[in-house]
């Protein structure tokens, strides 16, 4: 019988576009203020991409970075999964514009759509492959263009989300490295609190849906608020179970960055510090499956983790999707 393979963590990339939309500039756009935003939201600005860029060109930015911090070529890239709510078009999958422009001309391609817990989900198809030993080397790329989906009028939504991409390149590696256990949840039935009603099968793209504004993220907040900190601890919970292990042994917890009082919620139910807890929210906002991708190269570039530091990812997301990863560097 073939030995299981424990897929890890070899490289980690990030990129945000220049262009800087803080609060202050929002307040001119729409009914809102600095304060009520850093207060009820934790986040002071936000990366808009710029109009040549697109979820696949920051991805393969991310993707550059990964592959360079892990000293490999595009070449060696066996598969290319990326997660993403905002693709360049609806088909082909972001991750063969992506493969395209690394060059990476061995690897299979195909995007995964799991909204905010996209990365989460990626990581999860990457071990098993690894574990599977059907590939060695897997690039996770989690990439958004939220600008492209957000509707500027609607104070509800505009003041929260931004663009960004992270990537994870995972290879097999020795014990006590590398992914230690996943929790993925969802449920169905929550799906319309948040979505992208048109342009789908159930509502093809025409005068009367754009008149409508259903091309734009629409969002019941508040049911979303009051799910998303209970999600996140028990993601938290049932991934430290499955590896028998307890919440004080994580070096850092590395959350989903939505809203800064659902962090603190989840931090408090799962009983860990703040200290414990890496936040970035305040720069970028809410970039859905790129948080935890960035927030992790971030975590690891700023020196805050290193080699055999025990990392917690946790996110929740429309779907609704949660889950969370613990690993081991
Ligand atoms: N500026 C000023 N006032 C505002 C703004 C704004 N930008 N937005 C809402 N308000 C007002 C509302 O109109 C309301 O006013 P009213 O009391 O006069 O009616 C008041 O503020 C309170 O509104 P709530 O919606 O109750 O505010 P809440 O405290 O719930 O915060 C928020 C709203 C920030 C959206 C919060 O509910 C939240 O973070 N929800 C979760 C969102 C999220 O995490 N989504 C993640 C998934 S994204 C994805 O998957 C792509």
């Amino acid at each position: 019988m073939k030995e299981r393979l424990n897929a890890g963590i070899v490289g980690t990339g990030r990129y945000v576009p220049e262009k800087i939309l803080t609060n202050r500039d929002l307040e001119k756009m729409v009914d809102t203020t600095d304060e009520w935003i850093t207060t009820r939201v934790g986040i002071k600005e936000r990366r808009i991409a710029a109009p040549y860029e697109t979820t696949s060109t920051m991805g393969a930015q991310a993707a550059r970075d990964a592959l360079a911090d892990a000293k490999l070529a595009p070449e060696d890239v066996d598969l290319i999964i990326t997660a993403t709510i905002t693709p360049d078009v609806p088909w082909p999958a972001t991750a063969s514009f992506i493969q395209r422009q690394l060059g990476a001309t061995r690897a299979a391609c195909f995007d995964i759509e799991a909204a905010c817990t996209g990365f989460i989900y990626g990581l999860s198809v990457a071990q098993a492959y690894i574990a599977s030993g059907m590939y060695r080397t897997v690039l996770v790329v989690a990439a958004e263009t939220l600008s492209r989906i957000t509707d500027w009028e609607d104070r509800n939504t505009a003041v929260l989300f931004g663009d960004a991409a992270g990537a994870a390149v995972l290879q097999p590696v020795s014990e006590p490295r590398g992914i230690l256990s996943v929790y993925l949840g969802a449920d169905g039935s929550k799906g319309d609190l948040l979505e992208l009603p048109g342009g789908g099968s159930r509502k093809p793209a025409t005068h009367e849906t754009v008149d409508q504004r259903q091309h734009y993220i629409r969002m019941k907040g508040n049911e979303v608020f009051k799910f998303a900190g209970r999600a996140m601890a028990q993601a938290n919970k049932r991934a430290l179970e499955k590896a028998g292990m307890k919440i004080d042994q994580v070096d850092l917890l590395i959350p989903h960055q939505a809203n800064m009082r659902i962090i603190q919620a989840a931090a408090r139910l799962s009983s860990l510090s703040m200290d414990k807890v890496y936040l970035n929210i305040e720069k970028y906002g809410n970039t859905s499956a790129a948080t935890t991708a960035v927030a992790l190269a971030e975590a690891r570039l700023e020196g805050r983790v290193g080699p055999g530091s025990v990392c917690l990812l946790v996110a929740f997301g429309g779907g609704f999707t949660w889950g969370a990863c613990l690993l081991r560097l």
